[in-house]
């Protein structure tokens, strides 16, 4: 028996310890978001996160997570509440025919949380494993920089603040 936790539940599978961890979670936990691609580590639509990193599923045997959090597109956001990658890309309408997108969503997540604030080459470097045979690259890339330039920009009480402890006279922008 193998013990992982799902999208912050624990679970337990008697799966076959070399069976990839992306059947495991789509036949044995029913949750189809994460894509079957190459099957070689080759595209990215089966990535999840395995302790925080975004990792291929398709190669990796269900043993070698064993005690480890694994969060799949499922466990992202929710309906009611989206991640805000989620949400800008829906705004955005990044997606053509959606089958690598979840990866490319699980890729970008890991992205900005390590590096909230991503030059266009970071993107760049962090997205060239996630193929998307629809050729959406541009808009995935447009959409990464809005949540990462939405979420560095200071809120209005933020603004607020700073503009309080400025000297009098002193212009702040
Ligand atoms: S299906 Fe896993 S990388 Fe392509
Ligand atoms: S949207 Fe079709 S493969 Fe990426």
């Amino acid at each position: 028996m193998i013990s992982f936790t799902l999208n912050g539940k624990t679970v337990q599978t008697d799966d076959s310890p070399d069976t990839p961890l992306l059947w495991v979670v789509r036949d044995t936990f029913g949750l189809k978001g994460s894509k079957f691609g190459c099957g070689a580590a080759l595209c990215g639509a089966c990535t999840m996160h395995i302790d925080g990193s975004a990792m291929r599923t398709c190669v990796m045997p269900v043993s070698a997570v064993a005690g480890k959090a694994i969060t799949t597109i499922e466990g992202l956001g929710t309906p009611e509440k989206l991640h805000k990658l989620q949400a800008v890309w829906a705004e955005q309408g990044v997606p053509q025919c959606g089958y690598c997108q979840s990866g490319q969503i699980m890729s970008a997540a890991a992205l900005l949380e390590n590096n909230p604030s991503p030059t266009e080459a970071d993107v760049d470097q962090a997205m060239a494993g996630n193929i998307c045979r629809c050729g959406c690259y541009p808009r995935i890339k447009k959409a990464i920089l809005t949540v990462a330039a939405e979420s560095s920009a200071p809120s209005a009480p933020e603004e607020l603040a700073a503009n309080s402890t400025a000297k009098i006279g002193e212009v702040v922008l």
